[in-house]
């Protein structure tokens, strides 16, 4: 009989459900978009029963469109939106509030007290993370602070914090499981990634220490089993990881100096450091890579919030195109599209400048400048913003000839193309892009013994298309100054 597993992916705007076989093949999937919610200036959030509900009905819908029943899905992995944050009556399981989403800028000034109250050093050390909104502790404290009752009831001992994979898991086990994994964990700001415990200094420094914490396991481990109401059966969870760290596992990223680089809502580059913590003096994030049979490989991570989000941006909000998949026909028209920049700051800008109150613009622009301009200085913004990762990598010390793409964007072979050029290196797209789901799927596949080791992983990823650079160096290097002189204008601290 062949066993197959069971990928859940929630990701920011959609979540999808992808069943694979013991080849890795990619046998159905089930996506549903959810609402976006921007009460306010810099803020996002989710309805949590949204991402649970929607995450039930892909599970379903694709089981039923596959045919395949529950009894014969071996394991169940669990890959998520990471730092997302979200805190439930354990009574009720009902969230207090929305779920406060990792783009969301809220808690800039309490962070912006931390750092000049001295922390930035201490936090650094024991998380590898800077001190920014972008993580989930100070998301924690402002709905302790700001949500009426939530404050008493985690006094009470009523309150748990998830991120998004610990929340579903949750629901999906009926409240049996309170359970992370050591990647999800590295992400909140309140866990020691070199002790690999929850900082109980730090959590008492957020003033988040009433709240009820997950148990953070391995990345493959016995998280709980899937009550058989959901699915028909039950059904173990064997896998979790952030969506970023499990794309790592599925580009088989197992090798310290091997980089990939994700393009969805944001782009995410992680560079495996092997056993080696690498602290960055660059602002980059040290973080979990992956933890095996309690063996932490950590990570070197740069975190840009907009890549696919600009897209999504000029076709949605500027209504410039009706589908991404005219980008590429589009970028191929431009004629002045060297002089356009487009600053994707929509949320702020991510590593390298951590600025939460920057926000975007375009320049460059003259009588002559056309949509397919835009739309090129669109894909090229991720491009750039990439290159900028990649510089911050080298002064690090840390430098790459070979990187690994995937994500929704990298289909497009213009936007591609340009990204080997502008790095100067070789860029290796895998046949199977959804590298996410797959990763997630390979973890919980190695716990029910369907893959055995990470060797065994990796010979199962396959190039479909590898990028060598065409530009001369010297021009790749002259627009990105252009890109640097842009991002100047925008930022609003250095
Ligand atoms: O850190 C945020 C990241 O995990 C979100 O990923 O794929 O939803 O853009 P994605």
């Amino acid at each position: 009989m062949t066993h197959y597993i069971l990928a859940i992916d929630q990701g920011t705007t959609s979540s999808r459900a992808i069943v694979f076989d013991e080849k890795a093949n990619r046998i159905g999937q089930s996506q549903q978009e959810f609402p976006q919610i921007f009460p306010n200036d810099g803020w996002v959030e989710h309805d949590p029963e949204a991402i649970w509900s929607s995450t039930l009905a892909v599970c379903q819908s694709v089981l039923k469109d596959t045919g395949i029943a529950a009894q014969e899905i071996a394991s169940v992995g669990i890959t998520n939106q990471r730092e997302t944050t979200i805190l439930w009556d354990i009574t009720t399981g009902k969230p207090v509030y929305n779920a406060i989403v990792w783009q969301d800028r809220r808690t800039s000034v309490y962070c912006q007290s931390l750092v000049d109250q001295g922390w930035a050093n201490k936090v650094q050390e024991k998380t590898g993370l800077l001190i920014d909104p972008y993580f989930s502790a100070t998301k924690i404290r402002w709905v302790l602070e700001n949500v009426e009752g939530a404050k008493q009831k985690a006094q009470a001992g009523q309150l748990a914090f998830g991120t998004v994979d610990s929340y579903l898991l949750w629901h999906l086990t009926k409240g049996q499981s309170h359970k992370t994994d050591a990647t999800n964990a590295a992400r909140t700001m309140a866990f020691n990634i070199h002790q690999q415990e929850w900082d109980q200094e730090l959590i008492a420094l957020f003033g988040i220490e009433d709240v009820i914490f997950p148990e953070v396991m391995d990345c493959s481990a016995d998280f709980g089993d899937i009550d058989a109401q959901w699915l028909g059966a039950s059904i173990p969870v064997n896998g979790v990881a952030g969506d970023q760290q499990a794309a790592l596992v599925g580009q088989a990223c197992f090798t310290p100096g091997m980089v990939k680089s994700t393009y969805g809502t944001g782009c995410f580059m992680i560079l495996n450091t092997g056993e080696q913590a690498l602290k960055s003096e660059h602002k980059l994030l040290t973080t979990v890579g992956y933890r095996l049979n309690g063996k932490v490989t950590y990570a070197l991570e740069g975190s840009i919030f907009v890549a696919g989000a600009a897209i999504q941006w000029l076709r949605d909000g500027l209504k410039l195109f009706s589908d991404a998949k005219e980008t590429q026909n589009l970028a191929q028209k431009a004629l002045n599209d060297d002089s356009v920049y487009l600053v994707p700051a929509f949320t702020g800008l991510g590593a390298p400048y951590w600025d939460p109150d920057a926000r975007g613009a375009m320049i460059g622009l003259t009588r002559d400048t056309s949509v397919e301009d835009i739309v090129s200085a669109g894909l090229r913004s991720v491009c750039y913003q990439t290159r900028d990762l990649v510089d911050a990598m080298a002064q690090d010390g840390a430098n790459f000839r070979f990187l690994r793409v995937d994500g929704g964007m990298v289909v497009n072979d213009i936007m591609v193309q340009f990204l080997s050029d502008l790095l100067d290196v070789t860029v290796e797209r895998p046949c199977v892009t959804e590298t996410t789901a797959l990763g997630v799927a390979f973890l919980a596949g190695m716990k029910v013994g369907i893959y055995q080791s990470l060797e065994e992983i990796s010979h199962l990823w396959e190039a479909d298309k590898t990028f060598q650079p065409e530009m001369d160096k010297a021009a790749g290097d002259t627009l990105y100054k252009g890109w640097q002189k842009a991002v100047n204008r925008v930022r609003t601290k250095t």
